[in-house]
């Protein structure tokens, strides 16, 4: 099958369109016919080796962790899910580095998967799960609840467009920070409050947050802006024991943990027109593709979900 793979850590010229073996699939997994992945910072990250000391990857390496498909495979323990099911997951990362979602064909976990709902194609559902569910999972974690104020860092950004929206279901007051050029847009999503970071810092501005959503390493300024009893994550930077341990208010760092019930809720979400899905860009799967995917990524300034075609006879909608 056709994969983007790397054969070594580096930057994005590493990225290669090649063929290599269809996975096998286990007793609890499902084969999926991949229409669509998207690209996520952790991606890029992967590829430039700061995963190293969490994986033992053989070469070669087949990146990705978001995947829109159909099933074309069933293990003899999967009964929720059949073969033709329309699906989307972000699954689990393989601890060999095989069975990432760049690939025509991906093996994933039943309990990683939610049907795609039938109103958005399969290039839009790819946008959703490691993002939405990091969204979802997060805001959870910061008992983010109605009339609460939050601060949602890099609202344009993957996690952020979720994120906004999803505390707004909440019936939070969301602020979040952007560039100007950004400013309609997140407004657009549901943010009361936007702040132009690069005019200066949040704690300038804001004070009396229940709530923080770090996802650009602004730790200090993000825990001083929480009012006492206040609840500060992290998703992007590893705090201090000190910051950890900041008086009167609960700061921690957050990470996703992938499972098929959350993304069955977001599913639902967009499925009643709820959650609205961006994409900052669509590339083939072509090594000229994949690379430029990653190279838009690497800008930090995508708005929205950057999103790989897999499949190019995809019909929209489907
Ligand atoms: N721990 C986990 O489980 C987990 C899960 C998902 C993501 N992450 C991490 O979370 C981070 C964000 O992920 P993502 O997918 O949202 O990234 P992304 O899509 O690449 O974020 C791009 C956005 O970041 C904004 N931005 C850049 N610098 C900023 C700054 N200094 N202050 C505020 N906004 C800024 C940009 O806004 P403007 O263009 O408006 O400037 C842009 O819209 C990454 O580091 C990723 O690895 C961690």
């Amino acid at each position: 099958m056709k994969a983007a793979v790397i054969h070594q850590y580096g930057d994005s010229s590493q990225l290669e369109v090649s063929d290599i073996a269809v996975p096998a699939i286990k007793a609890d997994e499902v084969l999926v016919e991949n229409m669509a992945t998207s690209i996520n910072p952790i991606d890029y990250k992967a590829r430039q080796g700061l995963l190293q000391g969490m994986f033992q990857w053989q070469f070669p390496v087949v990146l990705g962790w978001d995947i829109a498909g159909r099933i074309i495979a069933v293990g003899d323990d999967v009964h929720d899910f059949h073969v033709g099911d329309a699906i989307f997951a972000r699954p689990d990362i393989d601890p060999i580095g095989k069975n990432g979602t760049y690939a025509e064909y991906t093996a994933v976990k039943a309990d990683k998967l939610a049907r795609k709902p039938d109103n958005i194609s399969f290039e839009a559902a790819a946008a959703v799960p490691l993002a939405g569910l990091t969204a979802l999972q997060i805001l959870r974690q910061l008992q983010v609840k109605a009339g609460q104020k939050v601060l949602i860092q890099a609202g344009a950004g993957g996690v952020g467009i979720y994120a906004i929206q999803l505390a707004k279901k909440l019936g939070a007051y969301v602020a979040t920070t952007a560039s100007q050029s950004n400013r309609d847009f997140v407004t657009s999503l549901g943010a009361d409050r936007v702040i132009d970071y690069h005019q200066g810092t949040i704690a300038e501005v804001l004070s009396d947050y229940d709530a923080v959503f770090d996802m650009v390493g602004d730790i200090d300024n993000g825990i001083a802006i929480l009012k006492p009893g206040g609840h500060f994550v992290t998703i992007s930077a590893t705090l201090t024991e000190a910051q950890k341990q900041t008086a009167n208010k609960t700061v921690s760092e957050g990470w996703l943990e992938t499972n098929g019930q959350d993304l069955a809720i977001l599913a639902d979400a967009i499925t009643d027109g709820t959650l609205e899905i961006v994409v900052d860009s669509v590339y083939p799967l072509t090594t000229d593709g994949i690379r430029a995917a990653h190279e838009r990524s690497e800008t930090h300034h995508a708005r929205g979900k950057i999103v790989v075609k897999v499949k190019v006879t995809e019909l929209e909608g489907e």
